[in-house]
């Protein structure tokens, strides 16, 4: 799974199954040139774009409209996702006809443009996206609980980090991730939890795998490597996110999770903002999310270096999971060698520090600014061409192509 190249590992590109492009509609927050330009350098070579853009992709003409925006500006090859909402049962079919590499359902949103829907018709969109053979991502929190324990904090006065963390009760995510293992088992519907951040919803994870239930998790860099004693070393709000990094003691049951199965891969809810959004003084008012894409492979082969894990398993959490979990293997994260392969050549022993104002990404703020890295992309290369080369983009726009052409 990793073979060397004049002494340095070459490893298979790897996959984001979750990066918010920001396209169309937020061009100020993230262009898809910017996004793919930072996947490229940190040696991402394909992207899920999620669907909460303005319009959000929740029918056939906006999946259509979102590849012909970001085809011309791609870097690396993408999929884009499909809203899942109870006003578009009747478009998710034409969705995945027109292109769609996977469905994305909200349990859990205060935004607008993306609405939860009610159980009900959960239930009937599950069945649905199981005929489409497609798997659906599931933000797991109980909005009830979630909105009802913000009002308080709120009303309270609190509008500090911790009080959005005592927002977000354990029982909003345990209760989330149980309820939608219970309808992926009784509708056969593939499902992907996304952003697992929190320790007691691990078991649940296992137990629903352990019944047989097509679920799969993935957790990001932020939940493995911060908690909250970071918040004042990240500095204003940066850390804000969603869900939050937890107490410490979350990010020792994640990696636990991740040795031992409960945990299939690593996205990075690439979710930029730009600066003036991110240092308010209100943390209800400080937009959630960091940009992530460029970052994932550093921080991680740093804790390869670091024994934490093995480049191997390293591999099989970044590239194989996700191609295999969302129908990609072997065309994508596999160590094929040939005129069609997406690779990435390692360089372990480069050493740099995180700083935001260097990244290709529009979303300058990250909470690992500061941070020592140890090892990066070197080299991708997309489907045989180099695309980027030490932190630089060196293919034009366009290089990229969507994973699914309609
Ligand atoms: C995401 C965003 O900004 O689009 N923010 C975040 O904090 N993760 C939304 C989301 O993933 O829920
Ligand atoms: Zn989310
Ligand atoms: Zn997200």
């Amino acid at each position: 799974r990793v073979i060397e190249a004049g002494g340095r590992p070459l490893i298979p590109g790897a996959l984001d199954v979750h990066t918010h492009v920001r396209e169309p509609g937020f061009s100020h927050k993230e262009t898809w040139a910017t996004a793919t330009a930072a996947a490229a350098v940190g040696g991402v070579t394909t992207i899920f774009d999620m669907p909460n853009t303005d319009p959000p992709t929740a029918n056939a003409a906006a999946v259509r409209e979102k590849i012909a925006i970001a085809g011309p500006q791609a870097h690396v090859d993408f999929g884009v996702y499909g809203y899942v909402g109870e006003a578009n049962l009747a478009d998710l079919q034409p969705m995945a006809e027109a292109g769609a590499s996977a469905f994305k359902l909200f349990l859990g949103s205060d935004n607008p443009l993306v609405p939860c829907p009610n159980d009900g018709a959960v239930l009937d969109a599950l069945a649905l996206i199981r005929e489409t053979g497609l798997r659906c991502t599931v933000h797991a929190e109980n909005t009830p609980i979630l909105n009802w324990r913000g009002a308080q904090m709120k009303a309270a006065g609190r509008d500090d980090l911790a009080a959005h963390l005592a927002q977000h009760a354990d029982i909003a995510t345990v209760e989330a991730v149980q309820r939608i293992a219970l309808f992926a088992e009784w509708t056969g519907c593939k499902i992907h939890i996304a952003h697992e951040n929190c320790r007691h919803a691990l078991p649940v994870i296992a137990a629903a795998k352990r019944r047989g239930v097509a679920i799969t998790a993935e957790t990001c860099p932020h939940y493995l490597l911060l908690s909250m004693d970071d918040a004042e070393r990240a500095g204003g709000n940066a850390l804000r996110v969603k869900p939050p990094v937890r107490e410490a003691g979350h990010a020792e049951a994640l990696w636990a999770a991740l040795l031992d199965g409960t945990i299939d891969m690593i996205s990075t809810d690439h979710a930029p903002h730009p600066v003036e959004e991110k240092h308010r003084a209100s943390i209800w008012e400080t937009s959630p999310g960091f940009p992530g894409v460029e970052t994932s492979m550093r921080l991680m082969l740093t804790e390869v270096a670091a024994g934490r894990l093995t480049l191997q398993h390293y591999v099989r959490l970044a590239c194989e999971a996700p191609a295999r979990a969302f129908g990609l293997w072997p065309r994508k994260g596999a160590l094929l060698v040939g005129t069609d392969a997406d690779l990435v050549l390692l360089d372990l022993d480069h050493r740099e520090t995180i700083r935001g104002a260097t990244f290709q990404s529009k979303g300058k703020v990250t909470p690992f600014e500061g941070r020592e890295t140890e090892g990066r992309a070197a080299m991708t290369f997309l489907r045989g061409t180099c695309v980027a080369q030490d932190g630089e983009v060196i293919a034009p726009p366009g290089t990229g192509r969507s994973l699914q052409p309609p």
